[in-house]
């Protein structure tokens, strides 16, 4: 039997997607890229702004035209949680609807037809770990779910449910599971990952998320960490010095600002205010001077001046941020701001202006940047290679940049010293020392 499977949305869906695929394994089904050819077919679905949401019916139509005989088709994730029902209404085609809470589900609801299960109240953070995975040289690992925050803006809290860490020997046994298959980098995954420890749904012992890397970095074989998404909040002191001193923690980090204006975080119940976020930025380039941070922004929020826009530009300008992820403002359903209506509504064309700006600003910061890389060395996780007229090794700094190392068949595997001579654009190209 054949599965095809779609994932949308961030890398929680990926693990989610990639969890499923495992426990299908066990029920005999193998991955097609054919969608024609499937016995079933999966769309894992994000629902974080409108016009991915808006796209998914046509697809399923699409899906249901090409699809053959007797396939069925689910639909899974965020979408899946707060549409539950509704999708089957509008859908008729569609035989199951798995909410992103209940994944663990997935070999009892593909024998059931019109089924829904979406309960936002499912304990699914003791997975079952012994399931596939996109094992290379890294790996995904959930180490909590849900979100306790109530951003203003997202759907996310109402699609995941509240946040449950999950117990540290279950992180630590499956790290140590992927170690020995050959794994050197970890991605830890969570909406709040530094709020890792507040609530287990089993008695457990105090651990924060500083030492929860402590106690993964003691792992063998396990050569890197990464970790998404941390919350500017929770970067306190003892967060930022074990980032800063742990050296098997890579020296990138995503910081969400979403805008730089204090007010509109406010608006946003973000937590935080400009200043604290520039703070924090700080302190982590002090202490770690050459550190690779990325960021999430929204713009045209309901209420945005262009005084408070010029805030965001602010932070942009002192951080220098090296990714940076933009969207317009998507008024999502069971959110606060949703239900402002029009109240405080930034046109369309004047959030578009202003996104506009914010890239292509960015863009000029970046290329600032990659001058200053070159002659640069940086610690490089091979991931890939490519043989043939035009060979090359590629892959990840320490700082997170890609890296490619022409005319060189690396081992994959292996973590190299890379002196930086070119910046492409897209990679940086360099060549290992000896
Ligand atoms: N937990 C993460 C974010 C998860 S959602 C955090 O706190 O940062 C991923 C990103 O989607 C967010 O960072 C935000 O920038 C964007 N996003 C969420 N809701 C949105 C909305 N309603 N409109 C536009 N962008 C949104
Ligand atoms: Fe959404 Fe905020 Fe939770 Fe991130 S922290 S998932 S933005 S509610
Ligand atoms: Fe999208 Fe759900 Fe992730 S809404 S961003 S797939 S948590």
């Amino acid at each position: 039997m054949k599965l095809y499977i779609e994932t949308l949305g961030c890398a929680m869906n990926m693990r989610d997607s990639e969890h499923m695929i495992g426990e299908l394994k066990k029920q005999g089904y193998r991955a097609t890229d054919d969608v024609k050819e499937a016995d079933l077919i999966l769309i894992n679905t994000c629902s974080v702004r409108e016009k991915p949401e808006r796209k998914l019916f046509s697809e399923i139509g699409q899906f249901a035209r090409l699809k053959k005989p007797g396939a069925k088709i689910g639909i899974c994730g965020c979408t899946a949680s707060h549409m539950g029902e509704e999708i089957l209404k509008k859908a008729p085609s569609v035989n199951f609807v798995l909410g992103a809470r209940n994944i663990s589900k997935i070999s009892e609801i593909i024998h059931k037809d019109k089924a829904v299960e979406v309960s936002i109240d499912y304990d699914d953070s003791t997975y079952v770990f012994d399931t596939a995975r996109n094992t290379g040289v890294k790996a995904l690992l959930n180490i909590s779910i849900g979100c306790d925050k109530k951003c203003a803006y997202c759907i996310v809290p109402h699609t995941r449910g509240k946040e449950i860490s999950i117990p540290l020997d279950l992180i630590v046994s499956e790290a140590r599971k992927l170690a020995s298959k050959g794994v050197k980098e970890l991605m830890l995954l969570g909406q709040n990952v530094n709020n890792y420890g507040v609530r287990f749904s089993t008695p457990h012992q105090r651990i924060n998320f500083a030492g929860l890397l402590r106690e993964i970095s003691q792992i063998d074989g396990i050569e890197r960490i990464r970790f998404t998404s941390p919350h500017p909040l929770h970067m306190d002191d003892e967060f930022l010095e074990e980032f800063a001193s742990n050296p098997k923690v890579c020296k990138s980090i995503h910081m969400p600002l979403q805008s730089g204006s204090t007010k509109i975080l406010k608006s946003m119940r973000r937590g935080y205010s400009k200043e604290w976020f520039l703070n924090r930025a700080s302190k982590l380039k002090s202490l770690v001077p050459n550190v690779g941070i990325g960021t999430d922004i929204i713009v045209g929020f309901p209420g945005e001046s262009e005084e408070d826009f010029a805030d965001t530009m602010d932070v942009l300008e002192e951080v220098g941020f090296d990714t940076l992820y933009s969207f317009v403002y998507s008024p999502r359903p069971h959110t606060e701001s949703y239900d402002w209506g029009e109240n405080g509504k930034i046109p369309q064309e004047v959030a578009s202006e202003r996104l506009a700006r914010l890239q292509n600003r960015h863009k000029e910061i970046l290329k600032e940047k990659a001058k200053q890389e070159i002659g640069s060395y940086h610690r490089v996780l091979i991931e890939n290679t490519k043989t043939g007229l035009e060979s090359f090794s590629e892959g990840r700094s320490d700082n997170g940049k890609l890296v490619k190392i022409p005319g060189e068949i690396l081992t994959i595997g292996e973590i190299l010293d890379v002196q930086i001579s070119e910046n492409d654009g897209g990679s940086l190209i360099g060549r290992w020392v000896r």
